[in-house]
């Protein structure tokens, strides 16, 4: 992935660049002197863009125009804004909007983007800079790994930015490049997402965690064998991968960004590189999406780059549960009893509800990092997708101050969560009479009982676990793709605790 350059000028140095590109963000009937001059570079076709109202009105319309031969800004692109105040929606909107036209701009390889008077309720020039610098990177990825003709990545490498108006420059450059940061951990998380599963088995994700472990110091890496969680006695999560002859992992990434002794945040995810359903195979329609079944540990894997990178002062591990779920000879059957690391007991009722078994014995083992917070990110259930659809993902736990802090950090970056019950009435779906608990409930509230039945798992920390099955990935079609969520929600949250 290339590296796109950020920086924040002010207005007047701004003005003495050359660029391939002026974005100027906002159309006003009431431009500064500096804008007027700019303007007339273009033949003041700007204003007049603005006077007719060639725009339209909605946030993110935009138009290009070309500027007199010779000038030191090749083009200028005006952008809408739709309001004087716009909310934070609308200014993801016109990022976008930017991104996707620069993207299409192969000669446009340095852009000015400026800001005029630009105003997002509730959010300041910082956060309008790390938006900016997310959205750019992420809108420059394109899937090239499997296909003999990928398509090119857009252009642009430099991209400075001004404000008309108060100067935050330093506050900016530093905001803006965080976004950059954070952009890159979401693309990666969307590369590993995109990986066909004959591309990305257990084996090459933990080779990938390696990979980006020994580039980003001071990340660690450590990868545990079949043969190592048969003695850790880990049966829940080797009975998911019984039936394939690929054999599971089970990674853990550590940073450390604080004191040795300061408990670390412990993020755990569902690495399920394909899933078949097992002998409880699922029906062969969009079977293929199953790739993306690994998402939860391309998240969690996303979050610790991105928190190597912003050089947090706090400790995350993430621990990974790779496996693919597959049926043969060796596989495990419904009605199969298990004992988990835990001691407890499993009754396998359904192999297709394997995420959860991988993810017990994931978040048994995690207790040996004695974790200040436990967040479990897993593609977990389709009935998920059924109460929530795919604008947000459940959070389920039973600590009120994870709940709210995570559904606030999701606000603040447009990736949102929403808060689901995990009320003691649900456990009983659980129950069963061969073994300390069932792999699943009744045929109602599927993505509750699949967290209740994590819940029994995590009873040593505080303690969340999100259910992202439905933002995840898009379904179907020419949109189908990885989206990386919610990396940007997470490392949102673990900003903030940094803080703190
Ligand atoms: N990975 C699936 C969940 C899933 C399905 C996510 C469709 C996104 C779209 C999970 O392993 C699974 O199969 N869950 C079952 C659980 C059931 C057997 C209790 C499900 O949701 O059908
Ligand atoms: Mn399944
Ligand atoms: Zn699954």
């Amino acid at each position: 992935m290339p590296t796109i350059k950020f920086s924040v000028k002010t207005m007047s140095q701004l003005i003495q660049q050359s660029n391939d590109c002026l974005v100027i963000i906002g159309a006003q009937n009431n431009y500064s002197a500096v804008m007027k001059k700019l303007d007339a570079a273009a033949r003041n076709q700007v204003t007049a863009c603005v006077q007719q109202g060639d725009l339209g009105g909605d946030a993110g319309a935009n138009i290009l125009l070309p500027t007199i031969a010779g000038n030191t800004t090749k083009r200028i692109l005006l952008v809408e804004t739709g309001a004087s105040k716009m909310s934070s929606a609308d200014f993801i909107k016109v990022l976008n909007a930017v991104g996707k036209r620069l993207s299409a701009l192969k000669k446009v390889k340095k852009a000015c983007l400026l800001l005029v008077k630009v105003n997002v309720i509730g959010h300041d020039f910082a956060w309008q800079c790390r938006e900016i610098g997310k959205n750019l990177v992420c809108n420059s990825y394109r899937y090239t790994s499997t296909l003999s003709k990928p398509p090119a990545t857009p252009a642009y490498r430099h991209i400075t930015l001004a404000c008309d108006g108060a100067g935050h420059e330093t506050e900016g450059h530093k905001a803006v490049n965080e976004g950059a940061i954070i952009g890159g951990s979401i693309n990666h998380a969307r590369h590993l997402g995109n990986l066909p599963a004959n591309h990305l088995t257990p084996s090459d994700l933990a080779k990938f965690a390696k990979k980006i472990a020994m580039e980003h110091a001071p990340l660690t890496c450590q990868v545990i064998s079949e043969k190592d969680m048969r003695q850790l006695g880990m049966n829940s999560l080797l009975s998911v991968s019984a039936g394939s002859v690929e054999e599971a992992k089970l990674i853990i990434m550590r940073y450390q960004g604080a004191a040795k002794s300061k408990k670390p945040y412990v993020l755990v995810g569902k690495g399920i590189t394909f899933d078949t359903g097992g002998i409880s195979l699922k029906p062969s329609s969009a079977m293929d999406e199953m790739k993306f079944d690994m998402c939860g540990a391309a998240t969690v894997i996303g979050a610790v780059l991105g928190a190597v990178q912003l050089k947090l002062p706090i400790n995350v591990v993430s621990i990974i549960a790779a496996a693919e779920n597959m049926p043969n000879g060796n596989a495990t059957k419904p009605g199969d009893v298990v004992t988990s690391m835990s001691g407890k007991t499993i009754e396998i009722l359904n192999t297709d509800a394997e995420g959860r078994l991988v993810l017990c014995d994931a978040i048994t083992y995690a207790k040996k990092f004695n974790p200040l917070q436990i967040i479990d990110v897993a593609t977990l259930t389709g009935a998920c997708v059924v109460a929530l659809g795919h604008i947000a993902a459940a959070v389920y736990t039973t600590d009120d101050k994870m709940a709210q802090e995570l559904l606030a950090a999701g606000d603040t970056v447009g990736d949102r969560l929403w808060r689901m019950p995990l009320w003691e009435e649900y456990q009983k779906d659980l129950k069963s009479n061969f073994a300390d608990v069932a792999n699943i409930g009744g045929r109602s509230a599927g993505s509750v009982t699949a967290a209740c039945f994590l819940a029994r798992f995590a009873d040593f920390a505080p303690w969340a676990h999100l259910d992202i099955a439905g933002v995840a990935w898009k379904s179907g079609g020419k949109d189908k793709a990885a989206t990386g969520r919610p990396v940007g929600a997470l490392l949102q949250y673990l900003q903030q605790q940094a803080i703190k």
